[in-house]
Formats: C-alpha cells, sequence, structure tokens
C-alpha cells in the first residue's frame, strides 16, 4: 500500500461530527425509544461516514459506529477468563422459599431489615463487557463462569450495545454485565427463513440469542436483531463505584447503556411478593422472556460481606415464574412414528401464543395418557410451555362443552406410516411400529443423524432429510456420502438450487471427520444420548470394540446402566446394523477416537474424584478433563464410591456431605501434584 495523503482537518472533522451525530441518534432509537432520524436520514450518515473511513483509513476508530456491521471470519474464540466470576442465582419458587431465603438473608448479616432492588429476570444469556477508557474493549460469553469465549466482534454488532459511554465518571477499566436477549417479535419470522433455506430452527428465542451470538463471522451476528440489558458491575480498576444496586442501575442508564426499565425497590417480603405477581402480569405483553424476579440485597458492601454458596450468591435469589400456560383448542389428534419406531400422539391446535412463541402443536405424551385425561378432537383444553421443552397439553378446562358426535380417541392400531400392525409393549407405555422398513422410521433417523448434536450436517435440516427420505433418494445412511452422484435428482427437489446442493455436500462431505462419539450418537440408538455416547468413545476407543463387548463388558462404562448395555449388545449385533456400519466405513466415516490414550500406570486411573468449589488454576470443567484424561472418573456428586473430593473455594454441601462419609478431601495443590503423578499421602481436610 502507498502512503497514505495527509487528512485534511475539515474531512477529520466531519467523520467526527457524523460518529457523534449517528451514536445520538442510536442513543434515541435504541436507549429512549424517542427517534429522531428518519431511516432515511440515518442511511445517508452513515453512508457518507463509510466512504471517509474508506478513503481515510487512519480515520477509523474502533468506537466508530461502521463498527457495527462486523469483522471478518475468525476460526474459534478465544477464552477470556473472568477477574470476577461470573455467578448464577439459587431459585425460590413460593412465597414460603421466599421468606426462607429472606430470613438466612437477614440472619447471616445480623440485621432486621435491608433495602432490596428486584428486577426482571431475562431469559437470555449472560455477557460481560469490558469498557477500556469508555470504549468498548472486550465482550465474554458466561461459559462456565470462571472462563468464558471471547465474543467480541459479535457484541460489537449489537445495535442498543453502546461503542462508546457518555459520561465523565466512567471508571479507566470497567466490566459491565447484562443478559443478551432475541427478541420475540423477530423469532418467528427468523425461524421460518431458516427453514426456508434449509437451516435448522432454533427452539426458542433464548436458544437463538445463542446461537446468534456465538456465530465465528460477526457479520451473521450482525443480521440478527439481538438486544442486550445491563444488571450489574463485573469488575472496575480505578473511578468511584456507587454503594448500591439501585445506583448501580442509573449510573449504567447515565453512560448511554440499557437498563431494563422495569425496576422496583422493596424493603419488605410483601413488597417483593407484590413485585413479583406486577412483573408477572407484564410478561404477556414484553418482547422478550423473562422466567422470573431476581431479587438482589440493595447495598453492594452487604453483598460482598454475604458472599456466596457456590455458585449461588447469598444475596440474591431468582423468584422463577410457573410454567406459561395458555387456553386453546385441539383441532386434531396426529400420531408421529419416532425414530425407535415409537408412536406419539400430539395435538395440532388453534394456534396460541405462549410467551411470545406461537405455538401450533404440542405434545399428548402416550395413548395412557389420552386415556387418562380423555382428551379429544374439538376440546379446549390447557396448554403449558416451560423452558426449552416441547409443548404439552396439560388439561381439558373447566368449563369444557362437547358435542354429541364427540368420541374418546382411538389409537391407531396399524403404523399410520407403513400400516403394519403395531405392539403395544409391556414394560412402558408405548406403541410401537416394529417393522424394520418402516419409511418414518428411517426419515426420522435421518433427520437425527444429520441434527446438531450428532454429525451436524450443514444445510441439511428437517425438511431436507424428510425430503431425501420421502423421495426415496436416500434410502440408507450410507448412502448420504455418494450424494454427489445424484445432483440431478437433488435439483427436482423443492428449493435446491445450486448453492444449496453444493452447500449440503460440503456438509456432508465434512460430517466425515465427526468424532467415534458423534457418530455413536447419530446412529440412534435406544438410550443412547450425547453422553452415554462420549463414555463408550471413550471407553473403547474403537467401533469394532463397542461392536464385540458383551453386556458386562459395557455395564463398566460410566452412564451405562442394564437396559441401555442390553440394548447397544443387541442393536450392534442385528445383521442390518453390522452391514450399515460396514457401508459407513467404506464410505469414509471416523470409526476410531484419536485422542490419546490414558496412561496405564497413573495414580487416579480407575477412581473417582468429584472437584467442587472454586479452583484458583483451572475451570472445573478443565479439573474433570484432566480427570478423565487420566482415566479416572469424575462425578457429579459424592458417594461412598467417591475416592476423593477435590475442594476449591466456596466448597459447600458437597464437602459436608464427604465429611460426612470420611471421603478425603485434597485442596488444589495436592490435586494438582495428583494430576503429575504423586498420589496424595495424607487427606487434607477442610
Ligand atoms: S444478576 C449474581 N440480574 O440469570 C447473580 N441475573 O440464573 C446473577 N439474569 O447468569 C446475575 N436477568 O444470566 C442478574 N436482572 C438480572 C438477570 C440475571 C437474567 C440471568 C443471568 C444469570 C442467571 C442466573
Amino acid at each position: 500500500m502507498t502512503k497514505s495523503a495527509p487528512v485534511p482537518k475539515s474531512v477529520s472533522k466531519r467523520a467526527q461530527e457524523l460518529r457523534d451525530d449517528i451514536n445520538r441518534a442510536n442513543h434515541l432509537y435504541y436507549i429512549e425509544s424517542a427517534p429522531e432520524l428518519t431511516d432515511a436520514e440515518w442511511d445517508a450518515l452513515m453512508v457518507e461516514l463509510r466512504e471517509i473511513e474508506a478513503q481515510h483509513p487512519s480515520l477509523l476508530t474502533p468506537d466508530s459506529p461502521t463498527q457495527k456491521v462486523g469483522a471478518p471470519p475468525s476460526s474459534e474464540f478465544a477464552e477470556v477468563v473472568h477477574p470476577v466470576p461470573m455467578l448464577s442465582l439459587g431459585n425460590v419458587f413460593d412465597e414460603d422459599s421466599l421468606r426462607a431465603w429472606h430470613s438466612r438473608t437477614l440472619e447471616l448479616a445480623g440485621l432486621d431489615e435491608a433495602a432490596m432492588v428486584c428486577e426482571l429476570k431475562i431469559d437470555g444469556l449472560a455477557l460481560a463487557v469490558t469498557y477500556r477508557d469508555g470504549v468498548l474493549a472486550q465482550a465474554a460469553t458466561r461459559g462456565d463462569g470462571l472462563r468464558g469465549e471471547d465474543v467480541t466482534p459479535n457484541v460489537r454488532t449489537i445495535r442498543n450495545v453502546p461503542l462508546k459511554l457518555d459520561g465523565d465518571d466512567v471508571p479507566p477499566v470497567i466490566e459491565l454485565r447484562g443478559e443478551v436477549y432475541f427478541p420475540n417479535s423477530a423469532f418467528e419470522r427468523f425461524n421460518r427463513e431458516r427453514e426456508e433455506a434449509g437451516l435448522p430452527t432454533y427452539a426458542n428465542p433464548r436458544n437463538s440469542a445463542s446461537g446468534s451470538l456465538r456465530q465465528l463471522d460477526s457479520t451473521e451476528t450482525a443480521r440478527r436483531p439481538l438486544a442486550m440489558f445491563f444488571y450489574s458491575f463485573g469488575y472496575a480498576e480505578g473511578g468511584d463505584v456507587p454503594g448500591t444496586q439501585w445506583e448501580v442501575l442509573q449510573t449504567m442508564r447515565r453512560w448511554g447503556l440499557p437498563v431494563n426499565p422495569w425496576t422496583r425497590r422493596a424493603e419488605t417480603i410483601e413488597e417483593v411478593q407484590a413485585a413479583v405477581e406486577a412483573a408477572g402480569a407484564e410478561r404477556a405483553g414484553l418482547d422478550y422472556g423473562i422466567d422470573g424476579v431476581v431479587i438482589k440485597i440493595d447495598s453492594l458492601a452487604l453483598q460482598n460481606s454475604l458472599g456466596s454458596v457456590g455458585r449461588d450468591p447469598r444475596w440474591a435469589t431468582a423468584y422463577k415464574f410457573p410454567a406459561e400456560q395458555a387456553r386453546t383448542r385441539i383441532n386434531r389428534i396426529h400420531v408421529n412414528v419416532g425414530r425407535t419406531g415409537n408412536l406419539t400422539p400430539w395435538a395440532e391446535l388453534e394456534p396460541v401464543n405462549v410467551g411470545g412463541v406461537t405455538v401450533r402443536r404440542a405434545t399428548l405424551h402416550n395413548k395412557d395418557e389420552i386415556e387418562r385425561k380423555d382428551f379429544r378432537e374439538g376440546d379446549s383444553v390447557i396448554i403449558q410451555r416451560a423452558g426449552d421443552v416441547i409443548p404439552q397439553v396439560v388439561r381439558v378446562t373447566d368449563d369444557n362443552k362437547r358435542d354429541k358426535s364427540s368420541k374418546p380417541y382411538t389409537f391407531p392400531e396399524k403404523c399410520p406410516a407403513c400400516g403394519e400392525p403395531t405392539v403395544d409393549t409391556e414394560d412402558d407405555a408405548a406403541i410401537r411400529c416394529v417393522n424394520a422398513e418402516c419409511p418414518a422410521q428411517f426419515e426420522r433417523l435421518l433427520e437425527h443423524f444429520a441434527s446438531r448434536g450428532a454429525m451436524d450436517i450443514e444445510g441439511m435440516g428437517e425438511r431436507v432429510a424428510q425430503d431425501l427420505a420421502r423421495t426415496g433418494i436416500v434410502k440408507r445412511l450410507s448412502e448420504l456420502y455418494s450424494l454427489a452422484d445424484k445432483q440431478e435428482e437433488l435439483a427436482e427437489l423443492e428449493g435446491m438450487g445450486e448453492k444449496k446442493i453444493a452447500n449440503l455436500l460440503e456438509g456432508i462431505k465434512r460430517s466425515k471427520q465427526q468424532p467415534l462419539s458423534r457418530l455413536l450418537f447419530a446412529l440412534g440408538i435406544n438410550g443412547v444420548g450425547g453422553e452415554a455416547s462420549e463414555w463408550l468413545a471413550r471407553h473403547f476407543r474403537t467401533m469394532s470394540r463397542i461392536q464385540s463387548a458383551t453386556v458386562d463388558e459395557l455395564l463398566e462404562v460410566d452412564g451405562v446402566g442394564p437396559v441401555t448395555a442390553q440394548t447397544v449388545q443387541e442393536w450392534m449385533n442385528l445383521p442390518v446394523n453390522l452391514t450399515m456400519i460396514e457401508e459407513l466405513e467404506r464410505a469414509g466415516l471416523t470409526l476410531e477416537d484419536d485422542s490419546p490414550e490414558p496412561p496405564q500406570d497413573h495414580p487416579m486411573r480407575g477412581l473417582t474424584l468429584v472437584v467442587t468449589g472454586t479452583l484458583e488454576t483451572m475451570s472445573r470443567s478443565d479439573a474433570e478433563s484432566k480427570i478423565k484424561a487420566l482415566g479416572a472418573k469424575a462425578s457429579g456428586s459424592v458417594s461412598k464410591k467417591t475416592a476423593y473430593l477435590v475442594a476449591g473455594a466456596n466448597a459447600g454441601s458437597k464437602l459436608q456431605k464427604a465429611e460426612q462419609l470420611g471421603v478425603p478431601v485434597l485442596d488444589e495443590e495436592t490435586f494438582t501434584r495428583f494430576l503429575e503423578g504423586e498420589t496424595p499421602v495424607e487427606a487434607v481436610t477442610g
């Protein structure tokens, strides 16, 4: 590049004017909800600023509003260690447990009363944003609370997150925390567009926020309408910080940060209870999901002295709302054939809005549930949605009216997909189609095989999987890997242009590199979920060893119980499955776990350890990975089988349990030496 010409003063002045005007307009638009510019006027300012910056790159500052459009893709996220751990929250579900939290807290503080602040609990994901000299310098996800992912370029694209703070009292370094969310109003259209593009859809706005934030290509994040609410200070260097949570909120507002407008101060539990009810009443009208109210002790000094138990602060709690319910009508009852042949009934509903998401279908669980609750077509019913789970039909309404034609629902005796007779299994409530060639089962298997947690095939969402199965283009899993020879047939599928085909083929090709654990999960063996497949892969390391494992050998694997062991053993020995695995191997899939073998003679090998509390030199999940890599087990709960409890700072109930059971307790240093091969001589207690 040639040396750039000096920038005329008038131009740099104009660039500064434009930046100020645009930032001001953004603030009015996103924070005050009182825009002064029309979209066209705003666009014109942006165009002018972009032009100046293109001609004079030296004028491009990191806080320029043009930087909200995204940076080039990176290959992965860097790790960020949180200077102050990002905590989670304990829950209460009713007035009694709220009172219990309150009196416990006051007692610990040695006080008769303490002012509290109530805030909405935004159902998004937590983010820590650091400003240096008032300019957005870094943004990190919560991760495991100690370490998160650096998502700075993505957060720069969030419209209501200022790139620069306003005010002369902003500390030189300040980390601010809050919640990122995906507005309800944009969610459905966004999902529809993804479905049309053959991409996997998101289950709810929360997952959508998380998926949008974790894009490696920030220009993709920029296209999504993410927004954020800030609720606390994480870490500050220099400058004065306020003494109460209430002032923290005011201060952040003053600095131009979006703070949720719904906040209440409370002195008593009655006031808190009233606030929770008020929030519940407003919930349906909000453009973002909330799952409760967070109650915080107002004084930050008091918060500090109360501290935390494990990851939960003693100074705050979340009052969780009950699952969201709505009233609607069952238009029809359908039966779906699952991957393993289970027939699952579901209700086609009169569409109804539940917590910002339009619900059109809900599960009826199984035949017994329909009989027990006497659900019929035409009934008026209560449905509910709780967190991530599929909406369910809870009960028939009290004032449900049935006309003469209403009949109890009769469950089909033949598989709705292949017409073969179904089998009523005795051990569980399931009705099953046992026809190994049932087309619906293959369709489900193909959907599952390509899905996110499984082979994660890009360009192969549910719609594409269904089309491939229904048209018979793919009749066996291995045929996916020779689709490149069937481009003409693919082009005949609805919505499959050249670009999508190329994308699909590339996604399929890449899936060959998925590790053995993914493949095991993708095969859809009953009872083998993401975790069991990881354990199996780690234990046996090759597909052929799993194929020849006995039930007893399978039972040695963590997370595999007698039922799963039996199922895996039978599945692996079915001739059709043997052939299928052979075919997949020939197609070039990974059938071996190539992570290093654990050393044979490490003293930790074969032992079960539990890690609790906050460690200084590594996160809990790192500690657990290290334990597993040495051929030992990392368990989540203390029992008589626990060889050692590794206790970091603020260890809670697990430490007590270990002491009760006489399980030796290791401090971090002893544990670190143990990792290096030194057997703990004397267990350190307390
Ligand atoms: S305070 C130290 N305030 O809820 C306590 N958290 O279940 C945690 N959340 O990880 C931070 N709205 O992601 C706080 N007004 C609010 C919140 C909030 C949502 C989330 C946050 C946290 C999780 C804990």
